[in-house]
């Protein structure tokens, strides 16, 4: 892969952002800008997609590697993964600046009371040992336990995939369509993993004419 890639795949993830921040700017120079009449709330709602799709995007990275056999884009998982955290905690940080003005308090109090809200921060603060051993250093130091740690990545899908259902109001065709996709996504690691043990021959086969 050339040597470019990094800086422009680092670029392409970081354009959700730049956009946002240029029309966060827009707003603070009285200018025209994109965010309808509620920017706070759409800022909220805009980091808040993105953040579900990084998270996906980091579980897909390797479900694509292995149907296509292009293992060379397992080397972007790790970027794609810290972006996630970034875009979750740009989140979590436009709702308390933007909508709470910073009342720590209110957050939370939101945090115990309304479950969308608690599974979303759940969900933010499994991130965070992924995010902290993310590095080589911490990924030698940790051995297999590493590969342990990073299995959080499946229930904090789950839980964002619930954090997005149970805030929407009325169009519900996007969180099922998110909990589609993750299904999809496990089933595919859950029928590897079984054809791995089958292949050790951990599990035998079923005699023939016996039940599957
Ligand atoms: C992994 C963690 C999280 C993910 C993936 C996530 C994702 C999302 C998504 C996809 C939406 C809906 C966007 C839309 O309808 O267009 C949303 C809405 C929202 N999220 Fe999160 N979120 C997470 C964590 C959090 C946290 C930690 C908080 C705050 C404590 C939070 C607060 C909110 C709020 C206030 C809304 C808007 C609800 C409304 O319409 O009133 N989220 N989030």
């Amino acid at each position: 892969m050339p040597r470019v890639a990094n800086p422009l795949v680092f670029l392409i993830l970081l354009a959700p952002f730049l956009y946002g921040a240029w029309q966060v700017t827009l707003i603070v120079l009285g200018e025209l800008h994109e965010l309808g009449i509620d920017p706070a709330k759409a800022i909220v709602l805009y980091t808040g997609e993105w953040a579900i799709r990084f998270i996906f995007a980091a579980l897909a990275v390797s479900t694509i590697a292995r149907v296509t056999g292009r293992k060379q884009i397992l080397r972007y998982r790790r970027m794609v993964g810290l972006f996630a955290f970034f875009y979750v905690s740009l989140h979590l940080a436009s709702y308390l600046g933007f909508l709470l003005g910073f009342r720590f308090d209110e957050l939370f109090a939101d945090v115990v009371k309304r479950p969308y809200m608690t599974v979303g921060f759940l969900a933010w603060a499994m991130l965070l040992p992924l995010a902290a051993t993310s590095n080589r250093a911490m990924v030698r130091r940790l051995g297999r336990r590493w590969i342990t740690l990073h299995r959080l990545v499946y229930p904090i899908a789950v839980l964002s995939v619930l954090h997005f259902l149970w805030q929407t109001r009325a169009d519900v065709g996007e969180p099922i369509l998110y909990g589609a996709l993750l299904t999809a996504l496990l089933g595919e690691r859950v029928y590897r993993a079984a054809a791995a043990r089958r292949a050790s021959g951990k599990v035998p086969l079923p005699a023939q004419g016996g039940p599957a």
